[in-house]
């Protein structure tokens, strides 16, 4: 027998990719989405307290009460707006499984749903699994921002949802209120959902601010906002995320929720629950990035890679079409092999893998690891 994939163009994903490579070749790895450094001590501790104290056996399906009050105690001190925390907010396993779920709950056969891109790579099989149809707008290049014209052209009935996502990755562009309210206006009278990746919203940088479109409460009524702890505390294995959304679309989201995982690591619910009763651990996070974010703008200065500093996220863009016109896949061999710093060539976030030279990297590294790969980037010319 032979199974008739379901998802025939998908490989492994190039983050598995980079990292294995990176791996072999001994080199340091700024190429996958992930912390190089801890978790708060204090976070881990209570992990540990909860496992040992017996929180082990399944929770609610929604998440433990006491974290859903806490994240909608979060979201009404950073959004200004309070979910209830009964009936709007679930936790879940990730923001993968968020986002998935929420394709699943509104997304039906020939349904089409329209993907700003450069797109993170999970969207795109979510649609298709549910039967949808991504019919792909691709952001300006040069700045990444949002071109609303294009956007707008490209509603049509068969329109079902819109998948955004600010801080973006891979180009770390951040929506100003201008773009959300554009994202309102479009979608104002019209039955479209907007499936809103905010995993990134505690990184952001230059006194920006980010701005959750449930913080925007025409939009509220129509936005799955989906989250994510482990970005935000730096424990992505952990695999806990949120959705918030309105009671009714909440209610289809968790039919799904409830097959898919049914619900998310006790312990863990009770540690974040605990860890978020103090504010600082989330409002200090933007600072702590902030200061990678400038080490590794003003290292990435003395190469000769073009580039302009991120604004949010923890990744940073960087240009090489000027030095050399290999491909960006290419280039992020090259550079792995040789140079001994992976990095994530990023076609791969393009459905027509359009190579425009540029190379992403993931600066949630311990600042020596950064240095240290700063030093073999200005090496770069020699292996082009
Ligand atoms: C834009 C974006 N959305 C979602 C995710 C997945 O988040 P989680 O690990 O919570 O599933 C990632 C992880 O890299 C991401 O970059």
């Amino acid at each position: 027998m032979s199974i008739t994939s379901k998802l025939p163009h998908i490989g492994t994903t190039i983050f598995t990719i980079m990292s294995r490579m990176a791996t072999e070749e001994g080199a340091i790895n700024l190429s996958q989405g992930f912390p190089g450094f801890g978790a708060d001590p204090v976070l881990l501790e209570l992990a540990g307290k909860y496992i040992r104290e017996g929180y082990n056996q399944y929770p609610p399906m929604a998440g433990i009460p006491g974290l859903r009050q806490r994240l909608a105690e979060k979201t009404q001190l950073t959004q200004g707006y309070f979910p209830d925390p009964e009936k709007e907010v679930t936790i879940v396993s990730g923001a993968t499984e968020a986002l998935f779920a929420a394709v699943a709950a509104v997304v039906r056969l020939g349904d089409e749903v329209i993907v700003l891109e450069p797109a993170y790579d999970s969207y795109e099989p979510a649609i298709t699994l549910n039967g949808g149809i991504p019919i792909y707008v691709s952001v300006n290049s040069g700045d990444f921002s949002v071109d609303w014209e294009k956007v707008k052209a490209a509603i049509s009935p068969k329109t079902r949802v819109i998948m955004v996502n600010s801080p973006h990755n891979p180009s770390g562009f951040v929506w100003s209120s201008e773009d959300v309210d554009h994202l309102a206006e479009l979608v104002r009278d019209r039955e479209i959902y907007v499936i809103s990746d905010e995993v990134y919203e505690h990184i952001t940088f230059d006194g920006r601010k980010h701005i959750s479109l449930g913080s925007h409460p025409e939009l509220r009524e129509k936005t799955f906002v989906c989250g994510s702890f482990g970005k935000t505390f730096h424990v992505t294995g952990w695999k806990i995320g949120y959705c918030i959304a309105p009671v009714d679309m909440t209610s289809e989201f968790r039919k799904i929720h409830q097959y898919l995982t049914f619900t998310t690591v006790t312990p863990i619910q009770y540690a974040l629950a605990e860890y978020l009763e103090d504010p600082v651990r989330y409002l200090s996070i933007p600072e702590f990035y902030q200061s990678k974010r400038d080490l590794f703008a003003k290292g990435l200065a003395e190469t000769q890679l073009k580039f302009t500093p991120s604004a949010g996220s923890f990744f940073q863009l960087a240009s090489y079409g000027h030095l050399s016109q290999i491909s960006d896949q290419e280039l992020a061999e090259k550079m792995t092999r040789k140079l001994k710093v992976a990095c994530i060539p990023i076609s791969v976030f393009y459905s027509d893998k359009r190579d425009d030279k540029i190379i992403r990297f993931c600066f949630a590294k311990a600042d020596q690891e950064l240095l240290e790969a700063l030093e073999r980037l200005k090496e770069l010319p020699r292996v082009l």
